[in-house]
């Protein structure tokens, strides 16, 4: 391989590292998201209305991801995806976590990790988190025991459906209730069942508390949410209906929830399926947002709980208005968040194209810088080359000029007196018009033929031309000084100069291809040989 080749791809290399860097810089310059992992228990209208919170909150955050993973009630699998996040180094967890024991080590782990851990709905007991956004429950059972007492002044009787038994949720809601409720002797539990949240296990539960209810009627059935409240009564008038149960006075159902939805929750208060519900704010929005005051190191609340509230049909209607505006409202930030979303997917597509002009525009740069440098390169190494001709020529010239000043000065008195006459017998005959005699025009011919086939190569000597004639150099040189009057040397000069005259005048060559084709191996030498001999340049008989 050669030294310019070698050189060559160095530069090549060089200018692709260039590429590459800048390209990794620009593509690099988006910053990381922070991933927020969000661990949801369950899979259910409050669920996801809690999830539509947090996915609109996170548009607020844009160095925030937020991943939602649900499962459906199954502990077993959300030990599983937290297990994952801590693997996957999270940035942060969400998580509410369906039962507190079996989820709380895994929880412990994560928080031992270094991960921050945001507890939502549920808790774990254990102090191992980082913060807790969710209702009161304890106050939720209390509230709704004291409502009950409202409803009930005389006392009365009353079924009890708990949640999940091990959520901490159902235990807060349980010990809340209690406290109150058992304080009046005059409300008798006379049905008690654990329906896990679900409206289909409320319905079973219900079934098999019903037939009881024949002999022994009953005033409220609180459930502890909506969805367990309304499958009960489910049961109950599909019982009745089946003629299984007969009853004197239908009982009131109250619930937990109060979602803000028409087949559930306040739909149900103000259709009079529900005698009440107890508000149990969802807070998906206020879950993301102490994540992201987490993560960027900005002041949040350890505990953020959400007060509860009586819905009824005294303040139902008031409530659906209110609803129904901050509906418009988040449908409005939805379709914003949308337009958002897209002009921020044309700026990223943008920003590629641009990404992609720079790289392109650098590696030009890169290529044609790299010509320019070889260019010039070319350009010094041809005018060394050019220089180095020249003097080579020179000094050839000089040579030849040197050995035939020899032969003059090896020449007797007698020798160049016998030219002298000679020559100046040609001059004569000359003058005279008689032109050379037939021999020795015969020989000139012969010479200038041979001048001209040969002068072409820039190497040629005397002494080639000598062998050409088959005389010695001097033998020629005292011919041709003698009948021309210059010595053979000087005769391939003019010989040169008048062929590159009449190449110039032709107008086909330039002067370098003029210049090369008479034998010189340098054009600017010819020009100045040119130049001393015409008196002009070479530029001018072009031009002429
Ligand atoms: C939703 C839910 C709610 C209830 C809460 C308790 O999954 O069952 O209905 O209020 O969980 O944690």
């Amino acid at each position: 391989m050669t030294y310019r080749s070698v050189t060559m791809r160095r530069h090549f290399s060089y200018a692709f590292i260039l590429v590459l860097a800048t390209w990794t810089i620009l593509a690099c310059s988006g910053e990381r998201k922070k991933i927020v992992a969000v661990s949801q228990c369950s899979m259910d209208e409050w669920r996801n209305q809690m999830n539509e919170e947090m996915r609109r909150e996170a548009f607020f955050h844009t160095d925030l991801d937020v991943e939602i993973h649900s499962t459906p009630d199954n502990t077993q699998q959300q030990i599983a995806d937290i297990e994952s996040f801590i693997e996957r180094h999270v940035d942060a967890i969400v998580v509410a976590p369906n039962e507190w024991k079996p989820l709380r080590p895994v929880i412990e782990k994560a928080y031992d990790a270094g991960i921050p851990v945001v507890l939502v709905d549920r808790k774990i007991n254990s102090d191992k988190y980082t913060a807790f956004v969710g209702g009161d429950n304890i106050d939720v059972g209390r509230k709704a025991a004291h409502y009950i007492r409202d409803l009930l002044p005389n006392g009365g009787r009353i079924i009890e459906i708990e949640g999940l038994a091990s959520s901490t949720s159902s235990q807060e809601r349980k010990q809340g209730f209690h406290q109150v409720i058992d304080s009046f002797p005059d409300i008798r539990i006379v049905g008690h069942g654990v329906a896990n949240w679900q409206r289909q296990r409320a319905i079973e539960v219900m079934d098999s508390i019903g037939e009881r209810l024949t002999d022994t009627p009953v005033d409220i059935v609180f459930a502890y949410n909506d969805r367990m409240a309304i499958g009960a009564r489910q049961s109950l008038e599909k019982n009745i209906k089946a003629g299984r149960i007969h009853l004197s006075s239908f009982p009131l159902f109250i619930g937990v929830d109060a979602l803000l939805d028409d087949t559930i929750g306040v739909g149900r208060v103000e259709d009079g399926t529900l005698e009440a519900s107890f508000l149990y704010q969802t807070g998906g929005d206020k879950a993301i947002h102490t994540a992201a005051c987490i993560l960027n190191g900005l002041p949040y609340q350890r505990e953020q709980v959400f007060e509860t509230s009586l819905v009824n049909r005294g303040n139902v209607h008031l409530m659906r208005i209110q609803a129904s505006h901050i509906k418009d409202q988040d449908d409005k930030i939805e379709f914003l968040n949308n337009r958002l979303d897209e002009f921020f997917k044309q700026y990223s597509a943008q920003r590629i194209v641009l990404i992609t002009f720079i790289v392109i525009a650098i590696l030009l740069m890169a290529v044609l810088g790299l010509l320019y440098r070889f260019y010039m390169m070319k350009h010094r190494m041809n005018a060394k080359l050019q220089h180095k001709n020249e003097l080579l020529q020179r000094q050839r010239d000089e040579l030849e000029a040197e050995r035939d000043k020899l032969i003059e000065a090896q020449m007797t008195t007698d020798e160049k007196k016998q030219i002298d006459v000679e020559i100046h017998q040609s001059e004569e005959r000359m003058e005279r018009g008689e032109g050379l005699l037939p021999h020795d025009q015969k020989f000139m011919d012969k010479f200038n033929a041979i001048l001209l086939q040969h002068m072409s190569n820039s190497e040629l000597t005397v002494d080639m031309l000598g062998a050409e004639m088959n005389l010695s150099r001097v033998q020629l040189y005292r011919r041709v000084k003698a009948l021309s009057g210059h010595s053979p040397n000087e005769l391939l000069r003019m010989a040169r100069l008048s062929r590159g005259k009449q190449l110039l005048q032709a107008g086909h060559h330039n002067i370098s291809e003029a210049a090369y084709a008479v034998g010189f191996s340098s054009p600017s030498y010819f020009a100045k040989c040119y130049k001393d001999f015409y008196g002009e340049n070479p530029t001018e008989t072009l031009k002429k």
